[in-house]
């Protein structure tokens, strides 16, 4: 085994137990705080194509898989009752038309106790007899009304989980750096492939074989766009051929690895050196926001100094004609930048809990004409967060703002001139210390081998 692979698999193995008991730690005091004795949780179910007997490719519920890092096991349950081993009970149905789950192997298996079972309803039978203190996480299955349990998704469980989610163990943070070198990879690969000419298509066959992935194991549909489709922030049509003319590249894709995602964004300018050179000008902006990031400070503060930033690019870039708090201040800022700064990362690419004001109950507002921001929580340590500052030349975003006082602050020529490349996002993501950030992305971009 290369060095580095076994160094890897070495830390995955060295820190699951102590993550598995954080993540017992916190299950016992959530299900003691809201009145249950066990949980049970389920992978997910795979949704059949109407009228059809195929499936949807199966994507593993996060509940689920921060316990086990299983991503191909449908109906599947982890049990636990605190104070004993959890268990797994795993789907292994005997089937010659599909492969059954895999049987477990690696750093994770010995910390459960593993049950299969040929059939979903078998399951029952490897639980207590007595579930009428327990709660279920998952969606609801027609049997599942006969298995007398408590209560299906309380809301006040799945808060105390949720909430606790955004920090992270070493063991995650293991998991969320291989998938930023996974992506790294893919990214490096990608530009590559735009360099050499190719299509929308290809730049993803690219990213996919690079990084070792199915399309179907990414954690969101990678966004790879050319020219103007820069300006659709979740781009998802690919192209099988390239336009006559390449001006840009905006990508947006990440990779998971343990069931962890990376979500990162680059964009590349084929030749004009003023985009160019407007691209260099935002990543300069996106690591002064990083810089600001440590345990304490205010993601809705992070927010508004995005936008303030915005503005004092925009006129620097004469895409403006009026001050930096101007365009603030007149909403124009909103219509280069309509997104969130950013949000939390973990099992979902866009991770739960982000607006909760404490374990026990109450959200964050988010700040007024923010609409689309998806965290207002202060940083801790062990948050991981995305920071994605970007501009955008949106037709339907411009034309109402044409019509307003908003027009006159903007320098139609130089929108003119621009629309073509659609936009400019540079994502990393942030694993947040207490006195400032470990850059998870740039950190797998130097570390890439020649
Ligand atoms: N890839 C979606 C996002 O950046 O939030
Ligand atoms: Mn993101
Ligand atoms: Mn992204």
């Amino acid at each position: 085994m290369p060095e580095a692979v076994s160094a890897r698999s070495n830390e995955l193995s060295r820190t699951f137990g102590p993550h598995l008991a954080a993540v017992e730690r916190r299950t016992t005091d959530a299900l003691a705080a809201s009145g249950f004795s066990g949980l049970l949780v389920h992978s997910g179910s795979l949704l059949e194509v109407f009228q059809d007997d195929r499936t949807y490719p199966f994507q593993v519920n996060a509940p689920f898989k921060v316990w086990v890092p299983v991503e191909d096991a449908p109906d599947s349950f982890v049990w636990f009752a605190p104070g004993a081993r959890p268990r797994l009970i795993l789907l292994q149905p005997r089937d010659y038309w599909y492969k059954s789950a895999q049987t477990p192997q690696g750093y994770w298996v010995e910390s459960f106790d593993i049950r299969p079972v040929a059939e979903r309803a078998l399951a029952r039978a490897q639980l207590p007899k007595d579930l009428s203190g327990a709660a279920y996480i998952g969606e609801p299955f027609p049997e599942l009304a006969s298995w007398g349990l408590k209560a299906t998704n309380p809301a006040a469980l799945m808060r105390r989980l949720d909430y606790a989610r955004a920090v992270k163990t070493p063991y995650e943070l293991a998991c969320l750096r291989e998938a930023s070198r996974l992506g790294a990879l893919g990214h490096r690969a990608a530009a590559e492939a735009f360099r050499g000419g190719a299509s929308e298509f290809e730049i993803e066959l690219a990213f996919l074989e690079a990084c070792g992935m199915r399309e179907q194991e990414l954690p969101y549909n990678p966004i790879i766009a050319l020219n103007e489709g820069g300006a659709v922030l979740h781009y998802q049509v690919l192209a099988k051929r390239p336009p006559a003319e390449v001006h840009s590249l905006l990508i947006d894709a990440g990779v998971q690895s343990g069931g962890y995602a990376c979500d990162i964004t680059r964009t590349h300018a084929r030749e004009d050196a003023d985009f160019a050179a407007l691209i260099d000008r935002m990543d300069r902006m996106q690591l002064s926001l990083c810089a600001g990031i440590r345990a304490g400070v205010d993601w809705r503060e992070v927010q508004l100094r995005a936008h303030a930033l915005t503005g004092a690019l925009l006129r620097e870039a004469d895409i403006t004609l009026c001050s930096a708090e101007e365009a603030v201040d007149t909403g124009v800022t909103r219509v280069f930048l309509p997104h969130g700064i950013g949000h939390l990362l973990g099992l979902e690419v866009h991770d739960v809990g982000g607006f909760m004001r404490s374990p026990e109950g109450g959200d964050i507002p988010r700040p007024e004409g923010h609409p689309y921001l998806r965290l207002t929580r202060v940083l801790e340590e062990g948050f991981v967060v995305t920071m994605e500052p970007g501009i955008y030349f949106i037709d339907q975003l411009l034309e109402e703002a044409r019509g307003d006082a908003r027009g006159q602050r903007i320098n139609w020529t130089r929108v003119g001139e621009l629309s073509k490349f659609g936009g400019i996002r540079v994502e990393d993501d942030l694993a947040v210390t207490r006195t400032g950030c470990e850059n998870l992305t740039r950190d797998a971009f130097a570390a890439l081998p020649r």
